[in-house]
């Protein structure tokens, strides 16, 4: 099988890795089709305890369990940007596989803001931060922010995990290939299956 896109090398050669040398349109949209292949979970980030922010992210991963620490990277334009950097604190919801109405809403430019934010799902404050976490979410974690990269058009944010839960194992939303999936839990035989069902 060769590899699309890549000259074909045996064993012992090595490919030259090219730099794309570009950030134009050109470069965004093949990257953003590439960079759309590696499947991955759905959160809402949420941060500030009095006048909360939320938004979907996927860029969420665990960095270190000792000490416990995750990041989450975030356009600097977007509104809970400045929200993370003035509470110094942010909660992330793990989203279950019927939530896509809810990763749908908080990547949509022109939901409510301020409080009414939030009046679309059900939520509680994060123990320490007062942060929401979404009801019905598979997993939440909590953290103090503890670090701010640069990370081009978004900031990384490294946070240290302050608490966190989570429910039993259930259906995950995912997105893969630019869309929303969930894998649907299949008994077969003695084994359980995920059987990976395209939702839209
Ligand atoms: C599945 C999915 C994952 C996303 N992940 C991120 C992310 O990790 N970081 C980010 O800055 N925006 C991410 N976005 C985009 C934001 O959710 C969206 O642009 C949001 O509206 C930004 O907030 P704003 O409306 O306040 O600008 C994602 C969108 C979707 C649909």
């Amino acid at each position: 099988m060769t590899v699309t896109g890549l000259p074909r090398h045996g064993p012992g050669q090595h490919a030259q890795g090219g730099r794309d040398g570009g950030e134009g349109p050109a470069v965004r949209g093949p990257l953003r089709t590439v960079l759309g292949h590696f499947a991955t979970g759905v959160t809402v980030l949420a941060a500030g305890g009095d006048a909360p922010e939320g938004m979907t992210a996927n860029s969420f991963t665990s960095v270190s369990l000792s000490p416990p620490l995750v990041l989450v990277c975030v356009k600097r334009t977007a509104a809970i940007h400045q929200t993370v950097l003035d509470s110094g604190s942010f909660a992330l919801s793990v989203l279950a596989g019927p939530q896509e109405d809810v990763a749908r809403y908080f990547a949509d430019h022109s939901r409510p803001r301020g409080r009414r934010e939030f009046d679309i799902v059900g939520w509680s404050p994060a123990p320490n931060t007062g942060a929401p976490v979404i009801y019905g979410a598979l997993a939440w974690i909590e953290c103090e922010l503890t670090e701010t990269y640069d990370g081009g058009d978004h900031s990384i944010f490294l946070g240290a995990v302050l608490a966190s839960g989570h429910e039993p194992t259930r259906d995950a939303l995912l997105f893969y290939g630019g869309r929303f999936h969930r894998p649907a839990l299949r008994r077969a035989g003695k084994w359980d299956i995920a059987v990976y069902q395209e939702v839209s």
